[in-house]
């Protein structure tokens, strides 16, 4: 079979295919616990719901514009005064299907073959196969000092001539990271500098714990014209659990925008009216369904790290956000794709090995899940690789014997 370049130089999502593998031997009757989910298992809100069914009932789905319905622009400019502190135009703003979506449109807006992303590593398995997608180059950078936190010296270091964007995710998916006020300030003020885009992937911004608030990159940006190289993502996928609906946008300058626009009209013509209208109903409804997900996810993450602190030889990173942790598993195994497949034959535990994030050795845990499947996911794993503990364990009446080393 003769398959394109581009085709031949993506992998499949590997968090995708966790989800199908739990699917499946979930079927099969096996008590898997996800521990590599990218979901809150929260309900969706009753008034996206309501929205959805009242337009449902009219019998009358139809096209809407490639850029989003009005009633969804105008929950989004809504949203963005009052979690940005700023004021945009329906012109501004693009829905797409997914906050994944509206990163990919904005790629192929402003990408050409070979020109370089720089984005913080650990990172968002996504990010280096959007960018191959539209013929660019991934460029993922380590903090210097090791830390989850990078400086804006470890960003400037990997800037080349070729260099169109920069990516910042914060809280950022694997680590939970937050990065600081003065990271989020510098990053900003140096991308207009150098004339380069900083997309803001931004759908984890309200998931933050500790008393965190969240930021607004705006707030440090010098240009806020028509010419600003700003791109801010988010969406409803994740605060209002509602990853199904595949509903997110991207907030930028106008003729981005319509750039954008014009590329999603040829791929899909934009999301459904119907989950548009539903996505406008969850923002525009009682917002109590998103601080009841932050304060639960906050405890799951207590929990989570309580139970791995006590792990000898894993080394542990409180997340300041987000519903995942990377935890440094290197002393136990160094090839996390290996302690993975591990964990999922022996004790039915799925985890995401840290390889898909750019850190091998670390596992990313989830903890968006029951605090059941924390607790006793947790034990499993300690039970699978801690030679100290009993070699016998039980998964329900199950009695399972080490027979591994
Ligand atoms: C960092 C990050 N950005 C974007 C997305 C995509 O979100 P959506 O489901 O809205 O496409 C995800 C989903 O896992 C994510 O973790």
């Amino acid at each position: 079979m003769s398959l394109s370049q581009i085709a031949r130089s993506i992998s499949p999502s590997p968090t995708l295919a966790l989800n199908e593998k739990a699917a499946v031997l979930r079927a099969k009757g096996d008590p898997i616990i996800h521990l590599g989910g990218g979901e809150p298992k929260s309900k969706v809100p009753m008034d996206a719901i309501m929205s959805a069914v009242q337009h449902l009932n009219t019998a009358e789905i139809r096209y809407a514009p490639a850029d989003g319905i009005p009633a969804l622009k105008q929950a989004i400019i809504r949203y963005t005064q009052e979690h940005y502190n700023r004021s945009v135009a329906p012109q501004n703003i693009i829905a797409s299907s997914g906050a994944k979506q509206a990163i990919m449109v904005a790629l192929q807006a402003i990408l050409n073959p070979q020109e370089e992303v720089i984005f913080p590593s650990p990172y968002w398995v996504s990010y280096p196969d959007m960018i191959k997608l539209c013929g660019g180059v991934p460029v993922p950078v380590l903090a210097e000092d090791g830390s989850f936190y990078p400086n804006i010296n470890d960003i400037e270091l990997r800037v080349s001539q070729y260099t169109k964007a920069v990516i910042i995710n914060s809280p950022n998916n694997p680590t939970g990271a937050m990065y600081s006020e003065a990271f989020i300030s510098d990053i900003v003020q140096f991308c207009e500098s150098r004339n380069l885009y900083l997309i803001m992937d931004d759908i984890y911004h309200r998931l933050i714990f500790d008393g965190r608030r969240p930021l607004s990159c705006y707030k440090y940006a010098k240009d806020l014209s028509e010419s600003s190289k700003l791109i801010v993502i988010n969406g409803v996928s994740k605060q209002y659990a509602m990853t199904g609906f595949r509903i997110g946008w991207a907030v930028a300058n106008k003729k981005l925008i319509e750039a954008m626009t014009n590329i999603q009209g040829h791929q899909t013509s934009g999301p459904s009216i119907l989950l548009q209208i539903a996505a406008a109903g969850a923002m525009n409804g009682i917002q109590s369904s998103v601080e009841n997900l932050r304060l639960t996810l906050e405890n799951n993450r207590n929990v989570m790290i309580s139970r791995l602190k006590a792990f000898e030889g894993v080394k542990v990173y409180p997340p300041d956000g987000t519903f995942y942790t990377f935890a440094d598993f290197s002393a136990y195994e160094k090839n996390s794709n290996k302690l993975s497949n591990l964990l999922i034959d022996k004790v039915q535990v799925l985890t995401v090995p840290g390889k898909e994030f750019g850190l091998d050795g670390f596992l990313r845990l989830s903890y968006c899940g029951s605090l059941k499947e924390i607790t006793e996911g947790i034990d499993r794993i300690k039970w699978a690789i801690d030679f100290n503990s009993p070699n016998e364990l039980y998964i329900g009446d199950r009695k399972l014997v080490r027979d591994w080393s």
